[in-house]
């Protein structure tokens, strides 16, 4: 494991192929390891994971929680509802106050991108070594979201021997809400970096014309791109268009909470043009599979019985996979960067 230089899990642009190689190593072995019997694994032992999570969330948070119980650390989780946040307390001093108490590592999602970021900063001013590790804010990035993607596609294309390798040259399309999307920013800078060659498809007003330059350089802030080589984007309006020659399909929430303007005629016209079925998908030309990040709207995004068939469906498998990917994480946030 060698290699491995994150202190802080922010956004996916600044991991190398190898840190993506790592992760998918590391979380095949957590994968393969037996679910039931003794499961708790020492490596974490002593050490306190806290989430704070500002937003909602039922996958991210309960498997990055069972992630680090997998590996005995403590968890300790912040419900914002109940705390003196409601009396005034900021953000900053709420963290802090949970570093304090012995947080080595603090899973943070919030509304707002950038949150992860300052806070992270803000710790490396202290004198503990806390790890961040950014569970979605706003707009920018879910990277462990992005991980478990790759990781579960890799799977699917070399189940015995997920790596980077197992993406490169294939096409991968993405399909729908890209412009209110975390997931999507993360996965465009996942699978770039491991060969893949992803095709952007929904309408002007949920897929604006300039993320055909998203990967053209990195994000304000970061120093350099670690991947030399990444292909263009490829933006297509229509999926008519979009997936003959797919090797899989990624679909995405429609994330009204997020839309401030009417950016849709409606749902039912959505789900005409942009809404994953059986017949749509045959437009493949061969059997592919479908991801989608969750929560569904279910005959929205895609349609039920896409979602329920077990044959086509990798969304249970993506939840799944999410705690060893998790585990894989807080293993090498604890273990490499020695926090
Ligand atoms: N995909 C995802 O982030 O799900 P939750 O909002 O349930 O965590």
């Amino acid at each position: 494991m060698s290699g491995w230089v994150h202190r802080h899990v922010i956004d996916l642009s600044a991991f190398s192929t190898d840190d993506f190689a790592t992760v998918l190593e590391l979380a095949q072995r957590f994968r393969s390891l037996p679910v039931v019997g003794a499961r708790r694994l020492p490596a974490l032992q002593g050490r306190l994971m806290t989430t704070l999570f500002f937003e909602a969330s039922t996958r991210t948070r309960s498997s990055f929680e069972l992630a680090a119980k997998r590996l005995s650390a403590d968890v300790q989780s912040f419900l914002p509802g109940s705390s003196s946040l409601a009396k005034g307390e900021s953000l900053l001093d709420t963290a802090r106050t949970y570093v304090a108490m012995g947080a080595n590592v603090l899973v943070v999602r919030h509304s707002c991108a950038g949150v992860p970021q300052i806070l992270a900063e803000h710790l490396d001013r202290g004198p503990e070594r806390v790890s961040v590790l950014n569970a979605g804010d706003g707009l920018h990035s879910h990277p462990s979201q992005g991980l478990l993607d790759l990781f579960t596609l890799a799977r699917h294309f070399q189940p015995d021997a997920p790596s980077p390798a197992a993406l490169r040259g294939r096409r991968i399309v993405i399909v729908g809400d890209v412009l209110h999307s975390r997931v999507a920013r993360s996965n465009l800078w996942a699978l770039s970096a491991c060969g893949a060659e992803v095709v952007l498809c929904g309408p002007p007003t949920l897929l604006p014309d300039c993320f055909a330059d998203f990967l053209a350089a990195p994000p304000p802030g970061q120093v350099g791109d670690p991947v030399p080589d990444r292909i263009p984007v490829r933006l297509v309006r229509r999926l008519e268009e979009a997936l003959p020659g797919a090797d899989a399909v990624m679909t995405l929430r429609l994330q009204k909470e997020r839309m401030h303007q009417h950016l849709l005629t409606s749902l039912e016209s959505y789900h005409r043009s942009y809404g994953l079925s059986h017949e749509r998908l045959a437009l493949c030309g061969r059997p592919v599979p479908v991801l989608h990040p969750g929560p569904v709207n279910r005959g929205v995004e895609l349609a039920g019985a896409l979602l329920d068939d077990p044959e086509r469906s990798l969304v249970e498998e993506q939840v799944r996979n999410g705690i060893p990917v998790r585990m894989a994480l807080l293993y090498l946030l604890a273990t490499e960067s020695g926090v």
